[in-house]
């Protein structure tokens, strides 16, 4: 393999709870409305996972079906890389979680904390070994259980957010194909804007801050709102420069699913038509990591992906990140 090995998406698969939680059913846990959350998130059901079930039962369903539509065993894969901040368990990495169930042992296995970003980071991670010639076929997986790390009792993010997981296996295609680049980004003094204060090293789970929900998500709204839109268009405007590319070239954007606000602003700011933006945030909500390669799965089974496609995935969380990767559809 050289050194210009160009590394492309050649498989995807995805997996979503059973349970739907529609915005009538959280009309009945928080003071809040369907009409409210539609208006102002887009959003009218997600999904949710069973007790019991963790972060790698979904990351391993979507797995298998990546493999399978690449053609590939578990034991063809060089690298398990799972994007992730709701992991099964603090330790060990999801990713082991899944190389186990998956019976491939001895691949090497880890997980990317970049919250909603963490897909993409993800894919630049897989192109950047595969190009270097380190390995050759990667499974890539985002996946979150957003369920596990919500406040039940808070509003203001309770009707944001899903479960779910998404795969793709990424490889060596034909050169100028796939993955052609990358703008990932962080802006860590933003830190506070979108985190889970408790269960890490700084402050331990204590049943005081486990009384005020310091374990679940807590989020200034506002704040991310307004860095999500200036992001998510600067990111896919950079990456297309990075390319060599123009807006009009793109075929489809996957951006992430967070809300539908912020998509409409990167449909106005770009001037592309609607319907070259594919998103499921309408039936699972903010799936974090899960949500660009679940969305990019449904949009290939809906044959809205074709050979030699101009495809924008574009993230942005909690960091606070972001991520854009072009690529040129390579099956
Ligand atoms: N139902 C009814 N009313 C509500 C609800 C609700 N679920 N939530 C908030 N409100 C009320 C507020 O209390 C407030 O009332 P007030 O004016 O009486 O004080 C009013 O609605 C407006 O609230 P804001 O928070 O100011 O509304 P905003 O326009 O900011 O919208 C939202 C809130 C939808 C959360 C928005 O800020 C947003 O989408 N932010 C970005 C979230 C995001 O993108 N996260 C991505 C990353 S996620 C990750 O990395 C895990």
């Amino acid at each position: 393999m050289g050194e210009s090995t160009s590394a492309g998406i050649i498989g995807t698969g995805s997996a979503v709870p059973e349970r739907v939680l529609t915005n009538f059913d959280l009309e009945k846990m928080v003071d809040t409305s369907d009409e409210w959350i539609r208006t102002m998130t887009g959003v009218r059901e997600r999904r949710i996972a069973a007790e019991g079930e963790g972060c790698s039962d979904y990351a391993v369903r979507a797995a298998r079906v990546a493999l399978e539509r690449a053609g590939l065993e578990p034991a063809d894969i060089d690298l398990i890389i799972v994007a992730t901040f709701t992991a099964d368990q603090q330790l060990p990495s999801t990713a082991c979680l899944v190389q186990a169930a998956l019976g491939c042992v001895g691949t090497p296995a880890f997980d990317i904390a970049a919250a909603c970003s963490g897909f993409v980071y993800g894919l630049a991670t897989a192109n950047a070994f595969i190009r270097s010639g380190t390995y050759e076929r990667i499974l890539v997986i985002g996946a979150d259980l957003l369920s596990s790390v919500t406040n039940w009792t808070d509003r203001t993010t309770c009707v944001l957010f899903g479960d779910g997981a998404g795969a793709a296996i990424v490889a060596p295609v034909e050169n100028g194909s796939g993955l052609l680049a990358f703008d990932l980004g962080a802006d860590g003094t933003g830190a506070d804007a979108l985190k889970i204060a408790a269960g890490g090293s700084k402050m331990p789970i204590t049943h005081e801050n486990l009384d005020a929900h310091a374990n679940t998500i807590s989020m200034q709204g506002r704040e991310v709102f307004k860095f999500a839109v200036k992001v998510q268009s600067d990111a896919i405007e950079r990456v297309l420069d990075k390319a060599g590319l123009k807006t009009d070239d793109l075929d489809l954007v996957v951006p992430h699913a967070a809300n539908m606000r912020i998509i409409d602003s990167a449909v106005n700011r770009l001037g592309l038509p609607q319907d070259k933006f594919y998103t499921n945030l309408e039936k699972y909500g903010n799936t974090s990591a899960a949500s660009i390669p679940i969305a990019l799965d449904e949009a290939i089974q809906a044959g809205k992906v074709n050979k030699d496609d101009t495809i924008v995935t574009v993230g942005f969380g909690g960091g606070l990140t972001w991520a854009a990767g072009v690529m040129k559809w390579a099956y």
